[in-house]
């Protein structure tokens, strides 16, 4: 079965990152088909339908998933749409949503919504709701080709608005935005069960999104106030199992290893570094981590694009596996990068 991805444009690189790291996470085997702007579409066994969901869920860089059923040129789209077997397909009522990814000025979205969700009405007779349709068909126009599909579960726009730092019982400066976090937590391809840890975990961001997706999650940071916060805001989530104590990221107090690392120490700017510079702070903690973190451990961690990545590693086998780089603004990148032991 091919299933196509509208991925979110905001970054280059991350939706496509985030995207293997969770198919390699919930252990689907795949190939790419297309990757384009706008647009991925990959070949998976059929047998992998039912735990589509699953994959979905945890994606923060992506628009939409959908299982494509006709994947054919423009001129043939009707024909192939009024044999199709749309009984098989449809749960109740329907819409149709068209989206045009390459250049297509010929071609109307609305008109072709009407004629396709004509044919539909006419093999089924079912009904049409825009509104909060059971079954929502989703076309993609690029350039002459044409896919239409089911989508498999929509990413919850509200889910990140709801979740937004200053909507939780404790708020600081500094939080980070919740997709980011998740989508760090995704790039550590930690499973449901395993275990993760933020050793600067401020407000709990990265810890929460990594607990709603099923991971156990242990966090720590040098501020008792931070400390307790956390525990707040897991607890506000429905998070309940965690391990959150006051420590310093150089000296970690752990004595079983964890699977995974996801963290965003301090700059300096809006989040103290307890008078210790970038450096040496992010150097010695990594020293750390390298001792708690299984071999085949996965770490995301930002940093600003003014430390040296190489200086950070160094007294430490971490290597850099990939990396992002996302402007903030005028004078700071964050760079987001995944590190593993060799
Ligand atoms: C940028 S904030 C983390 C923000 C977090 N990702 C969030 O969403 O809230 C960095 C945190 O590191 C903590 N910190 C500073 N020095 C530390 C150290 N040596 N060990 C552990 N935590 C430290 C600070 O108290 C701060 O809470």
């Amino acid at each position: 079965m091919e299933i196509a991805i509208i991925p979110s444009l905001e970054h280059p690189t991350l939706p496509r990152a985030e995207l293997e790291a969770v198919l390699a996470a919930e252990n689907f085997d795949y190939s790419f088909k297309k990757i384009e702007d706008g647009l991925m579409v990959l070949e998976l066994s059929d047998k992998l339908f039912p735990d589509l969901p699953n994959l979905v869920r945890r994606l923060s860089f992506t628009h939409e998933v959908f299982r494509v059923l006709i994947h054919t040129q423009n001129d043939y789209l009707e024909k192939k749409a009024g044999i199709y077997n749309w009984e098989g397909i449809l749960k109740g009522d329907y819409a149709v949503r068209v989206k045009k990814i390459g250049s297509k000025p010929d071609l109307n979205s609305l008109d072709m919504e009407k004629k396709l969700g004509g044919i539909i009405k006419r093999v089924t007779g079912a009904k049409v709701n825009l509104e909060n349709p059971q079954t929502f068909i989703r076309v993609v126009l690029n350039h002459d080709e044409v896919l239409v599909g089911d989508r498999v579960s929509t990413i919850s726009k509200k889910h990140f608005f709801e979740l937004k730092p200053h909507k939780r019982p404790f708020f600081y400066p500094g939080s980070m935005h919740p997709k980011l976090a998740r989508c760090m937590v995704n790039l550590t391809r930690v499973k449901r069960g395993e275990r993760l840890l933020d050793p600067f975990c401020g407000t709990g961001g990265i810890l929460i999104e990594a607990g709603i997706m099923g991971a156990r999650v242990i966090g720590s940071d040098l501020d008792y106030k931070m400390v307790e916060g956390t525990k707040e805001n897991l607890t506000h989530c429905g998070i309940t199992d965690f391990q959150i104590f006051r420590a310093d990221a150089r000296n970690l107090p752990l004595t079983e290893a964890v699977d995974a690392v996801a963290t965003d120490p301090p700059y300096g700017i809006s989040a103290s570094t307890g008078g210790e510079k970038s450096q040496d702070l992010y150097q010695q903690s990594m020293v750390s981590i390298a001792q708690i973190i299984k071999e085949d451990g996965l770490v995301c961690m930002a940093t600003p694009h003014y430390l040296d990545i190489s200086e950070v590693l160094e007294g430490t086998n971490f290597e850099v596996i990939e990396q992002h780089h996302i402007r903030m603004h005028k004078s700071l990148t964050r760079v987001i990068s995944v590190l593993k032991l060799v």
